[in-house]
């Protein structure tokens, strides 16, 4: 494997670091001792760990640099709540509602924003109702619907990969007395491309007005294009409108797990007893650091887009289009299968996106930081000459 390996003493280091951030007292030394962690350092880890760390991790559209140092130190605060059920929970709720200027009421939470897409799901597709989306999309929600028997009226992409808005009010219309929920990616994962705010209310204003429209921005924060601007607004307007919003992306907290709602009070109410609300104390304070650490997210909006734009000419130089991306991650034409390569950049230590058909010679590509991007173009150039010559040889 071509990707340089985290060496076992280095990665004790970076455990005692993170540790002492986490202020673990005298007291939880001994406490960790008593089970078989010594000075606080866990006993050496072998093999998954290690080889994990020693990934370009490009495959799940994270953030690479870490929760921030606000963030870092409202959690490690909160970590005195660690034994509560009962804890304060920072004023997430409230936090969120200001931020979006809606009342609390109009704001649920979960674990990720993953949860709240299967609450959706759940309160909006029982009883035989049908989902109505593009294809692709976020098919992590798709396989959540199928697994709830719910019918899925997918509406293929337009040539140039964007969603076809005139085809999915016309296909709501249509199923009008079946579509439970529309489902509308903004921007698209895996596609990258953002639906406009014109768009949006041509949708809104096009399909009959009660049926339930789940907007997922979980990659908004990446967005640098005036035509497009969340949908927040419509919750005012008593829109059936949710927005879906997540703190894996931009604020770096994939796995801590934190995600939300905003919707009018009505939907809220539906969707709360599906909610399981096993949120920890840790992350909620860091949620609310992280909305208000306005420049950090803003540093990491600045070097995903330049990276992107970088990665996406350099591959254009070797004659590979890339789909033009408002988002973290972004889809290159391999003008060829993309199982088998997405195999070797594994065997190059270069983790990339899942096969995301019918779109199956296009490689979804996440935005890591400089090294991984490099080490991604060096494993690109390796893995494509290797198969031209194959190919032709
Ligand atoms: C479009 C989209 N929605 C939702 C999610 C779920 O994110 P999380 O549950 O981590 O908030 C993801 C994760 O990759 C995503 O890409």
């Amino acid at each position: 494997m071509a990707a340089s390996r985290v060496s076992r003493r280095g990665f004790v280091g970076g455990v005692a670091t993170a540790l002492g951030a986490i202020g673990l007292a005298p007291q939880s030394e001994l406490w960790a001792r008593s089970r078989g962690v010594v000075g606080a350092i866990p006993l050496p880890l072998s093999g998954p760990e290690e080889e994990y760390d020693g990934f370009a991790k490009l495959a799940n559209n994270e953030n690479p640099y870490g929760p921030p140092d606000s963030v870092m130190k409202a959690m490690t605060h909160a970590m005195k709540y660690a034994n509560r059920y009962g804890y304060p929970d920072g004023g997430i709720v409230d936090e969120i509602a200001k931020h979006h200027g809606v009342k609390p009421e109009n704001v649920v939470l979960a674990a990720g924003s993953g949860e709240i897409l299967d609450v959706c799901g759940t309160t909006f597709l029982q009883n035989d109702r049908v989902l109505l989306g593009a294809d692709p999309s976020y098919n992590i929600f798709y396989a959540h619907a199928t697994a709830l028997k719910a019918d899925i009226i997918k509406v293929p992409l337009l040539p140039d990969f964007r969603q076809d808005i005139p085809a999915t009010v016309l296909a709501a219309r249509r199923n009008a007395r079946d579509v439970g929920l529309i489902y509308l990616c903004n921007p698209n994962n895996p596609t990258g491309r953002l639906v406009t705010k014109d768009e949006v209310r041509q949708l809104l204003d096009g399909i009959p007005e009660d049926i339930p429209v789940l907007i997922d921005e979980a990659y908004h924060h990446f967005v640098d294009d005036p035509s497009y601007a969340t949908s927040v607004p419509y919750v005012f307007e008593g829109r059936q409108v949710i927005v879906a919003r997540t703190f894996s992306k931009i604020a770096a907290l994939a796995g801590m797990r934190l995600g939300y709602a905003v919707a009018p009070k009505s939907l809220i109410q539906r969707m709360r007893p599906y909610t399981v609300a096993s949120i920890s104390a840790i992350v909620k304070y860091g949620g609310v650091a992280a909305l208000r650490d306005t420049d950090s997210q803003a540093w990491v909006k600045k070097v995903t887009i330049e990276l992107r734009q970088k990665t996406m000419k350099d591959l254009a130089a070797l004659g590979y289009e890339s789909v033009p991306s408002d988002t973290n991650f972004f889809m290159v034409n391999l003008k060829r299968p993309v199982v088998p390569v997405i195999d070797e950049f594994k065997k190059k230590g270069v983790l990339v996106g899942r096969p995301f058909p019918p779109l199956n010679e296009h490689l979804r590509v996440s935005i890591g930081t400089a090294d991984e991007m490099s080490r991604f173009m060096l494993a690109f150039r390796d893995i494509m000459a290797q198969r031209t010559a194959a190919k032709t040889g």
